[in-house]
This record gives structure tokens, C-alpha cells and sequence, in this order.
């Protein structure tokens, strides 16, 4: 269905927990977040019911997110319960890998048709440093299991940090060279730890490879191509160029509140409500969905939350 700006909402980001085990700095505290109790998230159930409806207001297309939603207890039953809806186009995850190699081929079972994998460094001590705790080898065996396991289309996501990881621009976009990728960079956001001072534009891409060529768009990236590769080099640049003019999107956090923008503060709570009610609370939702963020004029967001309470 439409919002009040004409703009087609077809595309549900479905975050299932705000744990995860990993500690990037950008978006967790050192310490983790809270371990809150089954009973402050939302069920499997609940989780499928929400999509339900979601999917009778236009809903195609369900992105799940976390934290990461790899520690979720029940997930592949979310991914099983969800992919079996009717109406449901695409299952897509966004995931850090790290559990990728046990787990992408019970995913596939499950009917999830594409993953976005987190990974913002191809060294080994620079991974440990942002994750604070992770292994970079767990995420390249994730990324050979995913292929294993048949996916394609699979994203790797690299949020660009001055100082951190604007070195390794080529390492990423010479992986498109021979594998069928889509390396994107992302622009750090002002969101909850974020480090402004960390912000770099996407830009800095196409100066440090120049041999780029400007392909299409795709949801919110900006697509580029090497001249003889096999993958692509998308920019997702929600700093330096808003598109908020083409969303397609409402999120739902894990305690089930609707998000109808990821920076602004507004939610809806949807948990005891089902059938009708739900429907209505979620068609409520999006035409409540604001024109767009403002997040370059106030320099920060006003999502209220971390990142990993909301999933990206
Ligand atoms: P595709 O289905 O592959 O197009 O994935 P996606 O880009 O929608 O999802 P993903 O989880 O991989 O998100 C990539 C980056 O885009 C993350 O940093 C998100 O925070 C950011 N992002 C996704 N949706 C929005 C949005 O509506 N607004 C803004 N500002 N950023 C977004
Ligand atoms: N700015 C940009 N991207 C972010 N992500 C997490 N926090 C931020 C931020 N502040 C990315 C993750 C993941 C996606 C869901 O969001 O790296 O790829
Ligand atoms: Fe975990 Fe993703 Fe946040 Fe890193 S960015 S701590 S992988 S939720």
C-alpha cells in the first residue's frame, strides 16, 4: 500500500533480537546490551503473525535482521513459518557470518532466498579490533558455506571508516573482480555509538578506483562495475545523498514496535493486537511514515535506539 507520499511499502525489515555476538563499535556497547527475558520479545508466533499482516497491506519482501539473527533461538522456525506465508516474494537476511558455516544450509532449508553479510575489514587484527571479539576466518568460511549451500545474490556489507578501513577500498572492489559479489559500501550513520569523527563519503570509492563504472540502482545502493567484473560495487549513501524519495521500507524491532523510518523516534506498538487489529495498527504504520530524515541538518538521528536494537 501506499503512504501519504505516494511511495509503495512492499519491503519489511524484521529485526529478531538486539543480542548478538559480536561487538562492533559503531553499534554495541563493549559490554553487550541486557539480556532481556522471553517474555519482552516477541514469539515465533507472534513475529509470523506480524508479518501476516503486513503482507495484506502490500508487504513482499522481509528482510530479517538483529542484532544478528543468527543467535535468536527458534530462527529457522521464523524463517520456515515466514517463507510459507502466501504473498511472501523474497526471505532475505542480513547477518555478521560468523555463524554462517553451520548455519547457511538449514537457512536454505528454510526458505531464506538471500543473505547480506557485515564485513567491514579483510585483516585479520582490524576485525578483532572493531568486532571487539570476533574472528575474521568464521566469516570467510560463513561466506564459503553460503555459497555452498546454494545462495546467490549474497551482498557483503562494509560500513566506510576514515582512519579504519578507507586503505582496504581496493582489496573490497577487486573481490568483484572474479567472484559473482556485490561488495556495498555504506556511510556511517549517526546512530547511538556511533563516531562521527569516523565518517567518510562513499565517494572516496570512486576516487580510490576510478576504473568504476557506473552501472543501475538497486533499493538503496548506487551500483558500479570493474570493466571486466564479475560482481558489483554498490554505494548506499544516506549522508551525502538522501534517498528517502524511493523508500520502500517499515521496520519491526524484536519487542514488536513498528518503525515506520529508521531515525525517527515514532513507534507503534503491535504486540497483543492480532487479525484486523494488527492490520490496522501495521496500515496505521506506514501511512504515518515520515517524508525523510533529517539527519544532515541535526547531525544526528533521532531513532531513540542503538543500531542493534533496530537492525540496520
Ligand atoms: P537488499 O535487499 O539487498 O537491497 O538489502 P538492504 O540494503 O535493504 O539491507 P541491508 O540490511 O543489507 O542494509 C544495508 C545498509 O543500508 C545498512 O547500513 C542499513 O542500515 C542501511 N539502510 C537500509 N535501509 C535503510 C533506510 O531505510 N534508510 C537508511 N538511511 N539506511 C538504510
Ligand atoms: N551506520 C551505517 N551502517 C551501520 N550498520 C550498523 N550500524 C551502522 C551505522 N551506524 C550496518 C551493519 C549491517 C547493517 C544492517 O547495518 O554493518 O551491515
Ligand atoms: Fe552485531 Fe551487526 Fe552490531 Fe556488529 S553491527 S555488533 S555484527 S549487530
Amino acid at each position: 500500500m501506499k503512504d501519504n507520499y505516494a511511495r509503495d511499502i512492499t519491503y519489511l525489515r524484521l529485526s529478531v533480537t538486539d543480542l548478538c555476538n559480536l561487538r562492533c563499535r559503531y553499534c554495541m556497547p563493549a559490554e553487550g546490551v541486557p539480556k532481556r527475558t522471553h517474555a519482552d520479545i516477541c514469539s515465533v508466533e507472534e513475529l509470523v503473525g506480524i508479518v501476516r499482516q503486513a503482507v495484506r497491506c502490500g508487504v513482499k519482501k522481509i528482510r530479517i535482521t538483529g542484532g544478528e539473527p543468527l543467535v535468536r533461538r527458534g530462527i529457522l522456525d521464523i524463517c520456515r513459518g515466514i517463507a510459507a506465508l502466501e504473498g511472501v516474494e523474497e526471505v532475505c537476511m542480513t547477518t555478521n557470518g560468523t555463524a554462517l558455516s553451520r548455519m547457511a544450509a538449514p537457512l536454505r532449508e528454510a526458505g531464506v532466498d538471500r543473505l547480506n553479510i557485515s564485513l567491514d575489514t579483510l585483516r585479520s587484527e582490524r576485525f578483532s579490533y572493531i568486532t571487539r571479539t570476533g574472528c575474521l576466518t568464521d566469516v570467510f568460511s560463513g561466506i564459503e558455506a553460503a555459497y555452498a549451500a546454494g545462495f546467490t545474490g549474497t551482498k557483503l556489507n562494509v560500513v566506510l571508516m576514515k582512519g579504519f578501513n578507507e586503505d582496504e577500498i581496493p582489496d573490497f572492489v577487486n573481490l568483484t573482480r572474479r567472484c559473482p559479489l556485490e561488495v556495498r559500501f555504506i556511510e556511517l550513520m549517526p546512530v547511538g555509538n556511533s563516531d562521527r569523527a569516523a565518517f567518510l563519503p562513499a565517494s572516496a570509492v570512486l576516487t580510490a578506483c576510478p576504473e568504476l563504472e557506473p552501472a543501475d540502482t538497486s533499493g538503496v545502493a548506487r551500483r558500479y562495475r570493474l570493466p571486466d567484473g564479475q560482481g558489483l560495487v554498490g554505494l548506499i549513501t544516506p549522508m551525502s545523498h538522501r534517498f528517502c524519495g524511493q523508500c520502500d521500507r517499515i521496520r519491526v524491532t524484536a519487542d514488536g514496535r513498528l518503525k515506520p523510518c529508521l531515525h525517527s523516534d515514532q513507534e507503534i506498538p503491535l504486540r497483543g493486537l492480532d487479525g484486523d487489529a494488527l492490520y490496522r495498527a501495521i496500515q496505521a504504520g506506514i501511512v504515518a511514515k515520515p517524508a525523510r530524515h533529517r539527519l544532515t541538518e541535526t547531525g544526528r538521528s533521532d531513532a531513540g535506539r542503538n543500531m542493534n536494537q533496530i537492525g540496520g
